[in-house]
C-alpha cells in the first residue's frame, strides 16, 4: 500500500476536446473510514463518455466537477480495511460514479455493491454488469420497445454499451447492424454476431449505405453519438421507428457550441417516428431486474465484452481522451 492518496483533479474546465494538463496529478493523505464506511484501494477505474459534461460547467443532468475538485469516476477496488458488518479486508467491491480518479476512496458501505468474479471477470462489473449494461438493456427494450424482428441500427458500435446493444438485439430474435469508425472495429462487431454494419470513415455516403443494408428501414436506432450517424439513420426510417438517444460523444470536441447537421425532421414525421431521451438513472429502481437477466446471459456466454485497459493511475486523462477520439477498442478502463 502506498503512504499516500494520488488523486488527479481538475485544473481547468476543457475547451473544447479536453487536453491531458485539463487535468493535474496531486497527492492527500490515506484516507481514515469511519462507522459504516470502508477504506477501498483502486483496481479499476472508469473512464467515460459522460464525464465530458460532467467537466463543463453548463446545466447537465447531475452535479458537475469543479476546478480543483477530484475527477468523478465509477472503480471496481478491494476493501482494505472496513467498519462495515458483511465486508472485509480483500472483498472486491464496485461503485457507479464516487470513487473518483485516485488510489483510494473512503465510502459507505450502502454505496458498494459486491463483485463476484465467479460470475464475471472483475472488470465486467463496470462494463456490462455495471451502468452501460443497464443503459443497453433499458435504452433498447424499454426506450426503444426493441422486438423480435426489428433492424436495429446501433453507433459506437464497437464501444461498451454498443457491444451489448447489438449482442441483446440478437438475443431478443432482431437484426443488428453496426455503424462503428473503422473496417477493423466492424469485424469485431460481426464476431459478436451483428449481422452487417457501416465503417462510417471509410465512405462518403452513410446514409446511401445504410439504406442497401435495412432496404425496408430501420425499426430502432440506438444513437449513441448524434451528429451525422444520426442524420443518416433519419434519412432510413421504417414506418414508426423509434430512436434512442444514449449519447453525444461526436459532440465532445465541440462543448458550448451549437448541435447543428443536417438534420432530416420532416423524415420523422413521414415515418410517424419517435425519438426518446434517454438516462439510465431514471431506472434505478429496475437495475435489479436487467442485472439479473445480463447476468445470466454472460453465464451462459451469450454476451461477450472486449476491453481496452491502459495500466497506471497516470494514464487515466489519456485513455478518457483516447474514448473521445474513437482510439479505444472496446469498454475502456484504467488499471491501478
Ligand atoms: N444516457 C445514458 O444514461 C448513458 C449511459 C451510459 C453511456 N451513455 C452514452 O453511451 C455512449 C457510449 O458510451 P461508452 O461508454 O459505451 O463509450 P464507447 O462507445 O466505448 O467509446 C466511445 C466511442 O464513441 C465513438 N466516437 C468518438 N468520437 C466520435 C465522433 N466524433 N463521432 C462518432 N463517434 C465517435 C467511438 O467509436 P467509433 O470509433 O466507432 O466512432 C468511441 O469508441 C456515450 O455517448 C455515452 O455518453 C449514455
Amino acid at each position: 500500500m502506498r503512504n499516500s492518496n494520488r488523486q488527479w483533479k481538475l485544473a481547468r474546465y476543457p475547451e473544447g476536446m479536453p487536453k491531458v494538463d485539463d487535468w493535474v496529478l496531486d497527492e492527500a493523505p490515506v484516507p481514515e473510514p469511519g462507522p459504516g464506511e470502508l477504506l477501498l484501494g483502486a483496481r479499476f477505474l472508469d473512464v467515460a463518455p459522460y464525464m465530458r459534461g460532467r467537466i463543463n460547467p453548463a446545466k447537465n443532468y447531475a452535479a458537475g466537477v469543479s476546478p480543483g475538485d477530484v475527477m468523478i469516476g465509477g472503480a471496481v477496488s478491494e476493501v482494505l480495511s472496513s467498519n462495515a458488518d458483511g465486508y472485509a479486508p480483500g472483498d472486491l467491491v464496485v461503485c457507479d460514479f464516487e470513487f473518483g480518479w485516485q488510489d483510494y476512496a473512503v465510502l459507505h458501505a450502502a454505496r458498494v455493491r459486491r463483485v463476484d468474479t465467479a460470475l464475471a471477470p472483475a472488470e465486467c462489473w463496470l462494463d456490462v454488469l455495471g451502468l452501460n449494461g443497464v443503459t443497453a438493456y433499458f435504452g433498447l427494450f424499454d426506450a426503444a420497445s426493441m422486438r423480435a424482428g426489428d433492424t436495429v441500427v446501433v453507433s459506437a458500435a464497437s464501444g461498451s454499451v454498443g457491444q451489448i446493444v447489438g449482442q441483446l438485439t440478437k438475443i431478443a430474435g432482431g437484426r443488428a447492424i453496426a455503424v462503428t469508425s473503422t473496417s477493423d472495429k466492424l469485424e469485431w462487431c460481426r464476431e459478436l454476431g451483428f449481422d452487417d454494419g457501416i465503417a462510417y470513415r471509410e465512405t462518403d455516403d452513410l446514409a446511401g449505405v445504410l439504406r442497401k443494408l435495412c432496404s425496408d428501414g430501420l425499426d430502432v436506432y440506438f444513437d449513441n453519438t448524434v451528429g451525422p450517424n444520426l442524420d443518416a439513420a433519419l434519412q432510413n426510417l421504417a414506418p414508426r421507428a423509434r430512436i434512442t438517444i444514449c449519447g453525444t460523444v461526436s459532440l465532445a470536441g465541440r462543448f458550448g457550441e451549437a448541435d447543428l447537421g443536417e438534420r432530416y425532421w420532416r423524415q420523422v414525421l413521414v415515418a410517424r417516428a419517435r425519438i426518446q431521451g434517454f438516462l439510465v438513472l431514471d431506472y434505478q429502481d429496475r437495475y435489479g431486474e436487467a442485472r439479473e437477466r445480463l447476468a445470466g446471459w454472460v453465464r451462459e456466454g451469450r454476451i461477450r465484452q472486449r476491453f481496452d485497459i491502459a495500466e497506471g493511475l497516470e494514464r487515466a486523462p489519456e485513455a478518457f481522451i483516447r474514448l473521445l477520439t474513437s482510439r479505444n477498442q472496446g469498454k475502456q478502463l484504467v488499471s491501478v
